[in-house]
């Protein structure tokens, strides 16, 4: 699976259940210097485990970078990194080819690919495709932070409760890295998210989610207007993170019930810069970065797999009937998701810079 950029060429391989998982990444500034050990770091974020919860696919995801790094430093040729599958147990999803999981990619898959679907673990659309998703962000993560832009990522709402959002006034980056190393995945309500989502699992259901992504010291002037849009690259890669079925910008949805008095970005100077008194826009205007803070809003559904009955098909006798979905699933992904969002867009501003001969 190719990535949407036009710079930076990201290559997603392998599946769930295959041997391995992995990245290619093309178009990286040669002689930069790279920590693989905050990658690894970086893609440690991503595991399952770290909640009351977490599924028990419990792996080591150790990344094994296998070219386009030498000490250190990127060569200029293409960066390839896989990670082992180690924890695969298909047979927990031979029944899904007769009896497709609601809202999973089973039934698209099969259309798709026919008999030769790979719908184990869920194939190429599995959460799992996050890690390698992972090493690539964090390589970018790294690259963008030479340049002073730093991105932070928390979950902003669990099944309706709402942690403090960037639409309730400025959140600094520390103070995103502070939640986090105290190890809360949002802001505030965290124990209270937490809650909702034991209930789920109690009750054998899940629940979706948002996570809000903000991207700090990019510079006025990338992308640009209509299909060249800044908003337009990121969604794009936003939507690689399955379960994402929503990304906006700023007020987003907000702006629907607003006046433009209410909620225009007033222009001021602040430090000898032109800055904006909000942010309502999310730092774009006309697909092209006004030098504020990106911020994005990604809405993420329930984990579609649940152990409630639901009503599907048998395709081979061509009869509605139930599934009860068994196996190891998260009554909520949306913690698990932040580390892909993050390098998604992490990939998407790298590109844009890339593409603007900053890097
Ligand atoms: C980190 C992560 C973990 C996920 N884990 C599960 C899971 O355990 N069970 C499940 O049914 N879906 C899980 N998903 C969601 C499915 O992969 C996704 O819903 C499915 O591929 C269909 O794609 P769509 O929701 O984008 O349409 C996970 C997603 C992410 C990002």
């Amino acid at each position: 699976m190719y990535s949407p950029f036009s710079e930076i060429k990201v290559e997603i391989f392998g599946a769930s259940h295959a041997p391995e998982i992995g990245v290619g990444i093309e178009g990286l500034p040669k002689g930069k210097t790279i920590d693989v050990s905050k990658v690894q770091a970086f893609v440690d974020e991503r595991k399952s485990g770290f909640n009351p919860w977490s599924t028990p696919r419990k792996e080591p995801d150790e990344v094994i970078f296998l070219e386009g790094i030498e000490n250190g430093t990127l060569t200029g040729k293409r960066v390839v990194a896989v990670i082992k599958n180690t924890c695969q147990k298909s047979s927990d999803y031979s029944e899904y080819r007769y009896t497709p999981r609601p809202s999973h990619a089973d039934y698209a898959a099969l259309i798709k690919d026919g008999e030769k679907a790979d719908l184990a673990g869920g194939g190429r659309f599995s959460g799992r495709m996050t890690a390698p998703m992972c090493i690539a962000g964090g390589i970018a993560l790294q690259l963008l932070e030479k340049h002073g832009i730093k991105i932070g990522a928390y979950v902003s709402s669990i099944g309706g409760i709402k942690g403090k959002s960037y639409s309730d006034g400025e959140i600094t980056y520390e103070e995103i890295e502070n939640a986090k190393a105290k190890g809360n995945f949002a802001l505030t309500k965290t124990e209270e998210m937490t809650e909702k989502v034991i209930t789920a699992r109690r009750n054998g259901d899940s629940v979706g989610g948002s996570v809000e992504c903000i991207v700090y010291g990019v510079c006025a002037g990338l992308g640009d207007a209509l299909f060249a849009g800044t908003e337009n690259r990121i969604s794009a890669s936003v939507f690689a993170v399955p379960a994402v079925k929503s990304v906006e910008f700023g007020l987003g949805t907000g702006f629907m019930a607003e006046t433009g008095s209410a909620v225009n970005d007033a222009f001021c100077i602040k430090e000898g810069k032109i800055k904006t008194v909000t942010n309502n826009n999310g730092g774009i205007n006309g697909g092209i970065t006004n030098g504020m803070p990106i911020t994005v809003r990604v809405g993420i559904k329930p984990t579609p797999s649940i152990s409630i009955p639901q009503k599907t098909v048998n395709l081979s006798e061509m009869k509605e009937t139930e599934i009860i979905i068994r196996g190891r699933h998260d009554a909520c992904i949306v913690p698990r998701a932040v580390p892909g969002i993050k390098s998604a867009v992490a990939l998407a501003v790298l590109d844009l810079m890339a593409e603007q001969r900053l890097l």
